[in-house]
């Protein structure tokens, strides 16, 4: 593997998966392969599993990691081509990645979306520019449209639970809904988008999506789903329920309405196949998910978070493979 950008950057996922579970049974069994590496991981904003999951999982293959954030301790970078630069930018990106690529054999950043503007978003300069100077394997913690270790780390999720009772899947494909949740300010559709790209290209599932009117994805990420403005025909006989929050991508960044409605209840979980509940977290208790859901045996936000170490372990060991 050369990058991890996007599902796309995976020949094949459950491969992937099973490497990630493989880890997770015996974390250290790679320890020599990072030897004598080094990551940084690049934050231009805010994270918590992140930035701890992936300094862990380096740790697991004997890699060292460095942890910049940009955003607070950095010069000010400016990523446009040709930029005159006589306003608050201090340093181009064409400057300063080649250097930080002189100083790690991989680079991992996360840069969140302004949500003021849809082109430049989805045009992910940001994560792109890093990528064209840098000079050494570029990894996402997130960029502007998608979240690929989030993705990966869902996926052996629901691989682990589907593991764990292969009798109440005998013969038949889990249903997967990802449905739209209150919010109280606009968020990125990176997981939502980046979600639905790996389920769908995954090919294990049924998959559906639930969202108000006027929230709908982007066509790019989301080709091969299907779509409901109704929850609860969508929740009928779930087996796992992804509960995310996004702004809208059509009318770009904004938050119509704050339905309490969409909030997923215990009462609406009766429907479903005893379905698993997700969340990438951070959560909003009350406003996105409820606490008696959160803290009862259907979450799996928990064991959901644990496993960002084995997705980001699975995939720096195959970029390692890949410079060794
Ligand atoms: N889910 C996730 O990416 O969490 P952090 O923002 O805390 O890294």
């Amino acid at each position: 593997m050369q990058q991890f950008i996007s599902v796309n950057d995976v020949s094949n996922i459950n491969s992937l998966v099973k490497k990630s579970l493989v880890y997770k049974s015996n974390p250290l069994m790679d320890q020599q392969l990072g030897r004598g590496k080094r990551i940084g991981l690049l934050f231009l904003n805010p994270s918590l599993r992140t930035r701890l999951s992936t300094q862990v999982a380096a740790a697991n293959l004997g890699m060292e990691a460095v942890v910049f954030n940009v955003d607070k301790e950095g010069w000010a970078l400016e990523f446009e081509e040709g930029a005159i630069m006589s306003g608050n930018t201090v340093e181009h990106i064409k400057d300063a990645a080649p250097v930080l690529g002189k100083y790690f054999d991989i680079l991992a950043i996360r840069t969140f979306p302004a949500l003021k503007n849809k082109i430049d978003d989805y045009s992910e300069m940001y994560i792109n520019q890093f990528i064209k100077y840098a000079g050494v394997p570029v990894v996402s913690l997130e960029s502007a449209t998608l979240h690929p270790l989030q993705s990966l780390t869902d996926i052996i999720t629901i691989q682990e639970e589907m593991n764990k009772a292969p009798e109440s899947f005998n013969g038949r494909r889990p249903k997967v809904v990802l449905t739209w949740a209150p919010h109280v300010k606009p968020l990125p559709q990176c997981v939502a988008n980046s979600f639905a790209q790996w389920i769908t290209a995954w090919e294990e599932v049924n998959f559906i999506i639930a969202h108000p009117k006027e929230y709908e994805l982007s066509e790019q990420f989301t080709r091969g789903a299907k779509f409901t403005h109704d929850q609860n025909a969508a929740l009928k006989d779930a087996d796992f329920i992804y509960v995310k929050n996004w702004s809208t991508y059509n009318d770009y960044g904004k938050i119509y309405e704050n339905d309490p409605a969409w909030m997923l209840t215990e009462e609406k979980l009766q429907q479903t196949n005893h379905a698993k509940v997700m969340h990438c977290l951070p959560v909003r208790r009350n406003v996105e998910l409820s606490d008696e859901i959160l803290d009862s045996p259907f979450s799996l936000v928990t064991q959901q978070a644990g496993n960002r170490v084995w997705a980001a372990q699975a995939v720096l060991s195959e970029i390692l493979q890949s410079i060794k």
